[in-house]
């Protein structure tokens, strides 16, 4: 069992969870995840590593309540267990000495790139963040992610703080401020990301996007994360999340992503849980 030390909102429909696993702590690499399963009558949900502490075996997660079982989740409070947090999964994102490296993070994704900035920023690289959300009241994780960024920039569709405009408008930020990216690496939802491809790739540089497919058991067996990158067939949960979303077939991905939403919208009306 996995006991939880702090689960609390962070903004709207986000929550932070932090939760004692010290084995999984002790390898774990940015662009990992793990799968957590809550308890009895939960699904396995699989969430990308937001932090770590590997002195106190405690792992942090953002994750955001949108069904069923992460309704459960959200419900759950510091002092209760989980069944499981299996983990670490997946291959570490590639982090290296690339020069500019625009980071751009939305909704859960604020929070998976922080282990990534840091990194990045380590690695020596300059290092340019960029959040991205509706409004201010669903930005967090500024001033944490502030430590490692060489500049974070700041974007709301309602221009209530920082620029105004969405993921799209970055590279015309970037055009003012006289930055050419290396490398661009964005984290959030399918539209986040598929959306900071079709902005970046005109630079012809990777834009490492971290894909969230539907897992089951995260280990290559079950097949259900199957995506294709590149023309050849891929599973999310061993060859990525991480891929250079310039070769992900994107309609393919969100047909496999949209099987599931009337089986979801039912659970979530029948559970009586407040998530989508
Ligand atoms: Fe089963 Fe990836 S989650 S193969």
């Amino acid at each position: 069992m996995f006991k939880i030390i702090e689960r609390r909102p962070l903004v709207p429909n986000l929550h932070l969870l932090v939760v004692e696993a010290p084995e999984v702590v002790e390898s774990i690499q940015p662009g990992q995840f793990v799968i957590i399963h809550a308890g009895e009558g939960s699904e396995r949900i699989p969430l990308t590593a937001a932090d770590w502490d590997k002195e106190n075996g405690t792992l942090s997660i953002v994750f955001m309540e949108v069904g069923t079982s992460t309704g459960k989740l959200a419900a759950m409070n510091a002092g209760e267990e989980l069944n499981t947090v299996a983990g670490p999964l997946g291959v570490p994102i590639d982090i290296g000495n690339f020069g500019n490296v625009v980071c751009i993070g939305g909704c859960f994704g604020m929070g998976s790139i922080f282990p990534v900035v840091r990194a990045l920023k380590k690695a020596g690289n300059k290092v340019i963040t960029m959040l991205e959300g509706r409004s201010r009241n669903l930005l967090y994780w500024e001033e944490k992610l502030s430590k490692y960024s060489d500049k974070v920039i700041e974007l709301t569709r309602d221009g209530s703080r920082g620029y105004q405009g969405h993921v799209k408008k970055g590279t015309e930020i970037l055009h003012e401020l006289n930055i050419k990216p290396d490398r661009v690496i964005a984290n959030g939802c399918t539209t986040l990301s598929y959306l900071a491809v079709r902005e970046y790739e005109h630079y012809n540089v990777p834009v490492i996007v971290t894909l969230n497919t539907i897992m089951i058991d995260g280990t290559g067996m079950c097949g259900v994360c199957r995506c294709t990158v590149g023309g050849e067939m891929k599973f999310a949960c061993v060859d990525g999340p991480s891929f250079d979303g310039r070769f992900v077939d994107w309609d393919e991905l969100a047909a496999r992503r949209k099987q599931y939403i009337s089986e979801e919208a039912f659970l979530v009306h029948h559970s009586g849980c407040g998530g989508i």
